[in-house]
């Protein structure tokens, strides 16, 4: 086929391309990075912004609820001249009336007061721990120190999402003075310690949950766009590979036909040159012919064999002439079935000697084709010529045309030798040939004129098992 060879030479040429694909690769790996960094840090700037606002909030809430109890509680009690004893129940009821009532719809998970001495619980809404000891941790001292004091304890962080990891918990523990305060007392003094601790385990895995769901949408946009540009890097891929190879195609015809066109002028002058002494040979041994039938009898194949020799020298000078300076076609209405007939009726008695028989299945109503008769003439001739001679032991030429959706398609075929692979890439080079006598130009003719008519030629083709030349003429518009 004439476009067989392609880029079996030029497997790889496409590194600055990779360049490229390294280049996105790399960027999308640095952005889902800088991304899942990013998501980690703003989440943990969120959480310590959430429990930072609600220590300080907690810490106004112990506040109040101590100056709560102080007026509503320790105030009224010492006004009454009576000891406190929040034991009695119904200083405990009183007790722990204000402190439901300042801690109402706050989510708070206890109160407790220890007393100034022995770290002893006096109230606690946990009624298991009251009167218990040693319970305080270490803020309860600052607090009796007049100082108050917030911390929390804090288990979880994005690994918890993994599932079978311990639950997220997040206590805050707020410890605050109660204190006597002024006109009652000349000086302020802290009579024990409030101690509110906050559950915020809701909160905080919320807060985990907003983390993961951050970061698997980044995640996930990241995938879609890593497809995206996938997808756009190996499209852009196929294209610059199939320009490469559109280029090097196009580089490899203008070589080839720059190298043609000089080996062309020369064979033009040459074949021209010899052109003009050959005819001379011919007549004057034609001649020669006459006399010698005179003078020495018997002896007249001498001048026949140089005459059948010009002649066959004329040929290839006029072969030469042909492929040298392409002659540019005349295009008409054309016919193909009349050229093929013709060619059949011209060979034909030459052929039936060798043994070789040419049958035409020409299609009936087949549409004419613009065309240059002479031009395909010549082709189709060549393409029969072939088949013929690759029969030296005889053999049918079927030559048949049909008619497929807009083309005219000629096929002919053989039962020669055929052809191997290596054969075949070579076929419509100028100056191929395996035969003694040949040029190597008849194919290489075929070739000009069939791109001359924007036709196209293949050529199925197996060694030992004959040959098939497929030719496919546009119909006009
Ligand atoms: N039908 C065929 N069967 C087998 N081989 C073929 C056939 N047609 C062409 N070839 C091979 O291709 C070569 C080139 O063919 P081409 O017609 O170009 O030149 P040629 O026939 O050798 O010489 P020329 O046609 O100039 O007399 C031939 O020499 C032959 O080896
Ligand atoms: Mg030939």
């Amino acid at each position: 086929m004439i476009e067989q060879k392609k880029d079996k030479e030029h497997p790889a040429v496409l590194k600055p391309f990779r360049l490229v694909k390294f280049f996105s690769y790399t960027s999308i790996g640095v952005v889902l990075f800088t991304t899942v960094v990013l998501a980690w840090i703003i989440s943990n700037y969120t959480t310590t912004a959430l429990l930072e606002r609600s220590k300080e909030y907690t810490l106004v809430l112990a506040e109040n609820l101590s100056h709560q109890i102080f007026q509503q509680f320790v105030l009224p009690l010492a006004l009454q001249n009576r000891q406190i004893a929040v034991q009695d129940p119904r200083q405990f009821e009183k007790l722990d009336e204000i402190v439901r009532n300042a801690t109402h719809g706050v989510n708070i998970k206890s109160v407790t007061i220890y007393s100034k001495k022995e770290n002893r619980v006096s109230y606690s809404t946990v009624a298991t721990r009251i009167g218990q000891e040693g319970l305080a941790a270490e803020g309860y001292k600052m607090a009796l120190a007049d100082q108050s004091s917030s911390s929390f304890i804090l288990r979880g962080s994005l690994l918890s999402l993994v599932p079978g990891s311990p639950d997220v918990s997040c206590i805050i523990k707020t410890y605050v003075p109660l204190r006597k305060e002024k006109p009652f007392s000349a000086e302020e003094s802290v009579m024990g310690v409030i101690e509110i601790v906050q559950d915020l385990s809701h909160d905080l895995e919320a807060l985990i949950n907003l983390q993961g769901t951050i970061l698997l949408t980044s995640m996930v946009i990241m995938a879609a766009l890593f497809v995206v540009l996938s997808m756009i890097v190996h499209r852009a891929d196929l294209i610059i590979e199939e320009r490469a190879r559109e280029r090097r195609r196009l580089e490899e015809k203008l070589s080839a036909s720059q190298r043609l066109a000089s080996l062309g002028m020369m064979v033009a002058s040459v074949s021209h040159e010899i052109k003009n002494p050959l005819g001379i040979i011919h007549s004057t041994a034609e001649i020669l012919g006459k006399r010698i039938a005179k003078v020495a009898p018997g002896k007249e194949h001498l001048a026949a064999i140089i005459i059948e020799e010009t002649a066959r020298l004329d040929g290839i000078v006029r072969e030469f002439l042909d492929f040298a300076r392409p002659q540019t076609p005349k295009f008409k209405e054309v016919a193909i079935n009349d050229i093929l007939r013709k060619i059949s009726s011209f060979m034909q008695g030459d052929l039936e000697k060798r043994g070789i028989e040419i049958r035409l299945q020409l299609a009936d109503n087949l549409p004419w084709i613009r065309g240059d008769y002479d031009l395909l003439y010549q082709a189709l001739l060549n393409i029969i010529v072939n088949g013929a001679q690759a029969m030296p032991q005889g053999g049918v030429v079927r030559v048949a045309t049909r008619w497929e959706d807009d083309k005219v398609v000629v096929a002919i075929a053989d039962e020669g030798g055929g052809m191997a692979e290596e054969e075949l890439e070579q076929l419509f080079k100028p100056f191929y040939t395996t035969k003694n006598r040949g040029t190597g130009l008849g194919l290489a003719i075929v070739k000009n004129i069939v791109e001359q008519h924007d036709a196209e030629i293949t050529v199925q083709s197996r060694e030992g098992q004959g040959s098939l030349f497929i030719l496919n003429f546009p119909l006009p518009l």
